[in-house]
């Protein structure tokens, strides 16, 4: 089967396409025939930087869509051929996956293999952090940074669904603000400087929710940006800044909350609470309630095209590589 790889860390030019031997599910496994992976900006990561890469070489990609092929010893529920969306432990990158099978979900009712293969990592963290973990309330504020990319895009849908008073969102070009105005948020503030505009947008309140995957110096910012008992959820540092501590003196003054989340320690430490929370997920999309547009589809050997793109901070919505 084909797979892209690197073997070295670098820019987009070090994805490769290799021949590999198709993989055999194991104990509490299945292997699924892609038809769609998702890119992710930690594939990005993985490849720059070596982001829970444990050894080279590497095949990056966290989530895919497509039909299942073989299923392994004790797993119950899925059966050859049913169509499903998956979370994959890296590895997507390929035309047959192997996963646990906790982490394959048929596809909801009426979702295709294509906006099948957008969701499993995007929605369940979105969800997560505008409810179990930022649990906004009707009423409240939001702000968003990154508002126009993957997360960013379902995160303020689905504030707009929970009720938000106001969904604010910060994106770095004008065109992005204008994806993101289409997908539940109220106002988008362009670059770095948005503390100015969330204190006017809020009457000087500040932010009841503020959900960061940036990291340093706008990490420091959203915190600012908080209203009294303000919660800010950190999710990624695509800055790749060093860590900003965060001290008692910034929290018990204002009553404020520091949170974190992500998806894959979820995945890898508790996958029976990943699956409670990607079925409330999902509900919203087959309800209507959430859409993650595809704003651009490449060929599994053009994965490199699709990291340029994710990487030039220009792409809206959500990346695929075309598989089957
Ligand atoms: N913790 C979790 O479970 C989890 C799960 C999925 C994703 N994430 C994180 O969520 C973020 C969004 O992921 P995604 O896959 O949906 O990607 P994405 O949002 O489609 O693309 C990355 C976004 O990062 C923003 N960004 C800010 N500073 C950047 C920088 N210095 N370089 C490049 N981009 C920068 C860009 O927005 P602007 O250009 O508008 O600033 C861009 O929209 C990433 O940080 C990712 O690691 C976390």
């Amino acid at each position: 089967m084909r797979a892209v790889e690197f073997q070295e860390y670098g820019g987009p030019e070090v994805l490769k396409v290799v021949d590999r031997d198709v993989p055999e599910p194991g104990r509490g496994q299945v292997s699924i025939d892609v038809a769609y992976t998702g890119v992710n900006f930690a594939d990005l990561k993985a490849r720059a930087e070596g982001y829970r890469v444990d050894a080279l070489p590497f095949r990056p990609g966290l989530e895919v869509s497509g039909r299942i092929r073989a299923v392994g010893a004790d797993v119950e529920g899925l059966r050859p051929g049913q169509e499903v969306a998956a979370l994959t432990d890296g590895g997507a990158y390929a035309e047959v996956v192997v996963t646990a099978a906790a982490t394959v979900f048929p596809l909801p009712q009426g979702v295709s293999p294509r906006t099948g293969a957008t969701l499993p990592t995007v929605l369940p963290t979105a969800h997560a952090l505008v409810h179990e973990v930022g649990r906004l309330r009707a009423g409240e504020t939001v702000l968003v940074q990154g508002a126009a990319g993957g997360i960013g895009t379902v995160a303020g849908q689905l504030a707009k669904a929970a009720g938000a008073g106001a969904v604010h969102g910060v994106v770095s070009d004008a065109a992005k603000a204008r994806h993101a105005l289409k997908y539940g948020y109220d106002e988008v503030f362009v670059g770095p400087d948005f503390a100015a505009d969330v204190r006017r947008a809020t009457g000087g309140r500040g932010v009841d929710l503020a959900l960061d995957p940036v990291g340093g110096e706008t990490f420091r910012r959203s915190m600012d940006a908080l209203a009294v008992f303000g919660r800010l959820v950190s999710f990624g540092n695509a800055s790749s800044a060093e860590p900003w501590q965060v001290g008692q003196p910034e929290l018990y003054p204002w009553g404020r909350t520091v949170a974190g989340f992500s998806i894959l320690a979820l995945a890898r430490t508790a996958p029976e609470a990943l699956r409670a929370l990607a079925g409330r997920a999902f509900r919203t999309v087959s309800e209507g309630s959430v859409e993650l547009p595809v704003t651009a589809e490449f060929p599994l050997a053009e994965a490199g095209e699709a990291h340029r793109l994710l990487g030039s901070r220009k792409s809206t919505g959500k990346l695929l590589l075309r598989v089957g």
